[in-house]
């Protein structure tokens, strides 16, 4: 089958199943190109709790298909490769956050969207990249325990001061970029701006000049007088930034930047998913309930 009629199929399907498809920016370019929405994980969980489709199909990895599923139960979401996972939301399970609770009695956990619905569950709010700052400023506690992702957390205690008591998780690609790479591509490329997610080792992050989520990132490279950008991030970023600012240079600062999961899903994964109406992911009551409760009250926090 031809590419062209691959997509044609697709959008077929998604008019005739009320459908809209979801896409995160590390998502190969030829999946960004035919989405309906591409955005960060904010956006896209947004975007789910807001839609009138009957049908989503997230081009994403697994956590972000079950949050759609946690916000929109009346919705079919769909997650096209169903093993598509997240290394760092593996990284935590509830057992080990109970029994981080049990250290810290009536401490709130503050838990990154990259975790399971079951972690979710079991926590008293969620943050993505783009609103962790803000998250751990509404909370009245002078205490924070912040799972999983122990560089964002850090990132976001450098500036509260408020106590932090970190879960030992990470992301295996952001973490695979040393300082060294950034050196060297400054050195390669000294009128370039480093820009990085937070995801990244604080080792890196105190070397960019900002770091900011990968929506964060758009914005910023847009607004930017700068014609050169040393990107810190998952190399699916690159292809909105070069299409939305051609007259700009990108450079990725290392080429491990590149997350398995992420580029699992190619077009025709979509297709099948849209001609079978398989994988579906649907978060159990028990777990969407108390889940929802703390994707909730940080939807509930007004985004920038
Ligand atoms: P954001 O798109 O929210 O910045 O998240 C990055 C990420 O690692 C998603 O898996
Ligand atoms: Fe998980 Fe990192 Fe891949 Fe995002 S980039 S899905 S955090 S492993």
């Amino acid at each position: 089958m031809s590419a062209t009629s691959v997509i044609e199929e697709i959008r077929d399907l998604l008019k005739r199943h009320n459908g809209i498809l979801l896409a995160h920016n590390y998502m190969r370019d030829e999946v960004q190109e035919i989405a309906d929405i591409t955005g960060d994980s904010l956006a896209l969980s947004m975007e789910a709790a807001r839609t009138d489709a009957e049908l989503i199909v997230f081009c994403g990895v697994h956590f972000m298909a079950e949050s759609a599923s946690i916000l929109s139960p009346d919705k079919t979401v769909l997650l096209p490769r169903l093993d598509a996972g997240c290394p760092m939301a593996d990284m935590v399970d509830v057992a080990g956050l109970e029994a981080m609770k049990a250290q810290h009695p009536g401490v709130p956990v503050v838990t990154y969207v990259n975790s399971s619905a079951a972690v979710k569950a079991v926590s008293d709010i969620c943050c993505t990249s783009a609103n962790a700052g803000k998250v751990v400023a509404s909370l009245p506690d002078r205490e924070i325990i912040f799972v999983p992702d122990r560089n964002l957390g850090r990132y976001v205690a450098r500036t509260s001061d408020k106590t932090f008591h970190f879960w030992d998780g990470y992301c295996p690609t952001h973490e695979r970029m040393k300082p060294e790479d950034v050196l060297k591509r400054k050195s390669e490329h000294p009128d370039a701006l480093f820009i990085c997610h937070p995801e990244c080792n604080p080792a890196v992050s105190a070397l960019a000049d900002h770091v900011c989520s990968t929506s964060g990132m758009y914005d910023y490279c847009r607004k930017s007088p700068a014609r050169k950008f040393i990107i810190g991030t998952e190399a699916g970023i690159l292809y909105r930034l070069r299409v939305e600012n051609p007259e700009k240079e990108f450079i990725l600062a290392s080429p491990a930047l590149i997350c398995p999961n992420m580029k699992l899903t190619s077009l025709e994964d979509v297709l099948h998913a849209l001609r079978t109406l398989s994988p579906v992911v649907k978060v159990p009551e028990e777990i969407r309930v108390p889940a929802k409760r703390a994707l909730d009250r940080m939807l509930a926090i007004p985004r920038d």
